[in-house]
């Protein structure tokens, strides 16, 4: 087969960005000739790019069709372009006289561009992404739920239900706060499942939590106001917080979660405290009872606010269900955020946040000033898979599914690393957390994992003073099989780099 017939032409064309200049002595063929001859060379049009007829393009340009036929003619003499019959003319893989490379790496060869090139130094200190433990085909990669148990038939029939009636509202400017009916669906699910207190009209819709962390830190914030991070902590709010400019103030976590009197003691001018209190990320602990009631009554006290972020706590295996702080919050101190990365799947992209009644206005101005709503036809879709009750049947399978891989994991490491993995928390969520010996470097382990396809995330990336050793593993994505492969690899990798007995 020739790569002329393995390139498909691409369906649609697009007039260029090419104006005649009519006060040139060049002729019109040639203006236009040198541009696509140029516009090839350099890259800016691909093979199998198809290009408009001569005829739209002469009307386009405003001249007579004989230039454009002209330059056609050269274009295609020169093997520039070629014409496919019934499928009009395109961009030739065959071009002469053109370097191979893409135009990235071209770039590489043009001279250095005269001035200061760099991002901001902010963005240079944003780490989110680095590491091979981002990696979604790896073993293990942690916040993803198991996608190949996704009822994605039921999600195309709902999805398409609503794109085959698109009518004018669901193309419009929508809701800032989001498609009521997914908010209604989102208060019924949210009272009944996680004793959360809420209206539909406190409810807003993002593209998942991160973006309802951005959103909750701008409209709460201001530059150098301080903030209680757990400690160790979510990466993600890290940076979220300091988009918005916040000083971060590390207060640590034990077995009862953050530890209160510590933030009290050393931070006492902070505005907001973000925790994970039903499954703590990453050590997956809970907060406890009393705990619970010390922020609160802090909250109260400080006229601060609270940001509880319930990213996975559907999923608890433990008998003890642990509800929603939210629930508990006389003083309306607590912005509740939720997301469906874990319990429908990350490329959704929606979440939503829960807020203080009298807050809604700073929400909904910061809200317009970033991306105004979120797109609706994902959102119909959801509330339909929610009402319909599908939502709740995948809960209920994905729990059993959960709770199996887990203990398939906790037992593979136990048996494998022994105490050199030290897990505490383990009653909910789709990852587990084990400390490692005080001398393992976490990071190098995770490096050399992430080689063999095995995505750990380093535990010391999670701290924002001093940090301890360890490995986060998500099991929602992982089959038994591969928990076994993984842990014999990561086995492995520990024991080659000292962290094991
Ligand atoms: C603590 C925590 N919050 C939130 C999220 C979810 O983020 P998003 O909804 O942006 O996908 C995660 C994902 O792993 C998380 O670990």
């Amino acid at each position: 087969m020739t790569t002329l017939q393995r390139i498909q032409p691409e369906k649609g064309c697009f007039f260029p960005p090419f104006k005649v200049d009519f006060t040139r002595s060049i002729p019109i063929h040639r203006q236009l000739y040198d541009w696509y001859q140029a516009a090839v060379a350099d890259g800016r049009l691909r093979p199998g790019q198809r290009v408009p007829s001569t005829r739209s393009l002469a009307a386009e340009l405003g001249v007579s069709r004989a230039p454009v036929l002209a330059a056609f003619e050269q274009l295609l003499a020169e093997g520039y372009f070629e014409a496919i019959i019934g499928a009009g003319t395109r961009i030739s893989d065959t071009i002469p006289e053109m370097p191979a490379a893409p135009v990235a790496d071209r770039s590489r060869s043009r001279p250095a561009k005269a001035g200061a090139r760099s991002g901001s130094k902010f963005a240079a200190g944003l780490t989110a992404g680095n590491g091979p433990w981002w990696n979604n085909e790896g073993i293990f990669r942690a916040n993803l739920p198991a996608l190949d148990h996704f009822p994605a038939r039921t999600w195309a029939s709902l999805l398409s239900r609503h794109a085959s009636r698109t009518t004018n509202s669901m193309m419009a400017y929508g809701d800032v706060m989001g498609h009521l009916p997914l908010r209604e669906a989102i208060a019924r699910y949210l009272g009944a499942a996680r004793a959360v207190c809420c209206k539909a009209s406190q409810i807003m819709i993002v593209s998942g939590s991160q973006h309802g962390l951005q959103i909750t830190a701008r409209a709460l914030l201001d530059a150098g106001d301080q903030v209680w991070m757990e400690e160790p902590g979510y990466p993600g709010a890290h940076a979220a917080f300091a988009m918005a400019g916040a000083r971060m103030a590390p207060v640590p976590v034990d077995q009862a979660g953050m530890k209160i009197e510590h933030g009290v003691a050393h931070f006492p001018e902070a505005r907001l405290a973000y925790v994970t209190p039903s499954h703590h990320y990453p050590l997956g602990t809970g907060m406890s009872a009393a705990r619970r009631m010390q922020l609160l009554s802090w909250a109260a006290r400080r006229g601060a606010w609270i940001v509880e972020d319930d990213y996975d706590s559907e999923y608890r295996f433990g008998a003890h269900p642990m509800p929603a702080l939210q629930g508990l919050d006389t003083d309306e101190r607590v912005i509740y955020l939720g997301t469906f990365s874990k319990v429908m799947f990350p490329g959704i992209r929606l979440g939503y946040i829960i807020i203080p009644e009298d807050l809604i206005p700073s929400f909904r101005a910061v809200r317009e000033a970033t991306d105004i709503f979120a797109p609706p036809l994902a959102q119909a879709a959801l509330a339909d898979f929610i009402a319909e009750g599908h939502f709740s049947r995948h809960l209920r399978k994905m729990r059993t599914l959960y709770m199996r891989r887990r203990a398939a994991l906790a037992e593979a490491m136990h048996r494998r690393v022994g105490d050199s993995f030290r897990i505490i928390g383990i009653d909910a969520g789709m990852h587990l957390t084990g400390f490692l010996p005080e001398q393992a470097d976490d990071v190098h382990i995770a490096n050399r994992a992430g080689a063999m396809g095995v995505s750990a995330i380093p535990l010391s990336t999670c701290y924002l003073a001093e940090s301890s050793p360890g490995l986060i593993l998500g099991y929602g994505n992982a089959s038994e099989t591969q928990i076994e492969r993984g842990t014999a690899l990561l086995a492995g990798v520990i024991e080659a780099a000292g962290g094991s007995r």
